[in-house]
């Protein structure tokens, strides 16, 4: 079956029921590459709801828009067209027909993105594009609110936390790896900032779903973390995985 907006991509159903995996966690807790290999192996499709968010911001940022201007920010993200596409490298991303993907994890729109994430009418939009996702197949989708807000009814939930120092190492290492240097104490802080703009805004704000299985990760290997996730999966439909 071809998918209406994921582009690229025809999903099998691996089974005869389609499942929703929810994932959400704090700031730059590993998850692009998670998330990635998880739905990979499971064969189902990847969304990072993040980059939905990131998008908007971009577009903000490209067109002088100031981010705390609840009524443009919400007219930009009701205009945008926002589409994504699992690759064999990567989901890609796309913004008005252009590719964003790499644009998207620059630290300047983690900077700016708050304002944008605590807009409850963007919040509204975007939340309805996920949701929309539901019946295409199986999917992974991975967020902040997606195990409460978005997928209230997901088939499995998992919370993924680390100690702000886990993830600030590991997000340097990553944009490094981009060729873009950041400072530690800063980058620390903007997670920091980042993590309790999250979870204390009214609308969708992260928090763990009553029924979330928690997965600390700070200790963990990416290998480890797919292995632990696959595991909680693979125990709630044994041996399906
Ligand atoms: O990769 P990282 O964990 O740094 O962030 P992300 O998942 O790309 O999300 C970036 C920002 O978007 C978050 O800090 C949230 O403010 C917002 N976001 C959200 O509000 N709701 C979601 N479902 C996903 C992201």
């Amino acid at each position: 079956k071809k998918l209406k907006s994921l582009k690229g991509t025809e999903n099998e159903v691996t089974m005869g029921k389609t499942l929703v995996i929810a994932i959400d966690w704090w700031a730059a807790s590993g998850k692009s590459t998670t998330a990635k290999i998880i739905s990979k192996r499971l064969g189902f499709l990847y969304i990072d709801s993040g980059a939905m968010y990131r998008a908007v911001t971009l577009k903000a940022l490209q067109n002088n828009i100031d981010v705390k201007d609840e009524n443009k920010i919400a007219g930009l993200a009701q205009n945008c067209k926002i589409e994504l596409e699992n690759k064999a490298d990567k989901q890609h991303v796309y913004l008005d027909g252009e590719d964003i993907t790499e644009k998207i994890r620059m630290p300047e729109i983690s900077q700016n993105i708050s304002p944008v994430a605590a807009n409850g009418k963007v919040r509204e939009i975007l939340v309805k594009k996920q949701q929309d996702f539901e019946g295409e197949g199986s999917i992974i989708m991975d967020g902040r609110d997606i195990g409460t807000i978005v997928f209230p009814d997901a088939d499995i939930k998992i919370f993924l936390i680390a100690t702000p120092e886990a993830r600030a190492k590991r997000r340097k290492k990553e944009l490094e790896r981009k060729g873009i240097e950041v400072d530690f104490k800063e980058l620390t802080e903007e997670i920091h900032k980042r993590d309790e703009a999250d979870s204390t805004r009214e609308i969708g704000p992260l928090k763990k779903a009553d029924d979330a299985i928690e997965v600390d990760n700070s200790d963990m290997s990416i290998e480890e973390q797919v292995n632990e996730i696959i595991r909680i999966i693979d125990k709630k439909f044994v041996g399906r995985f």
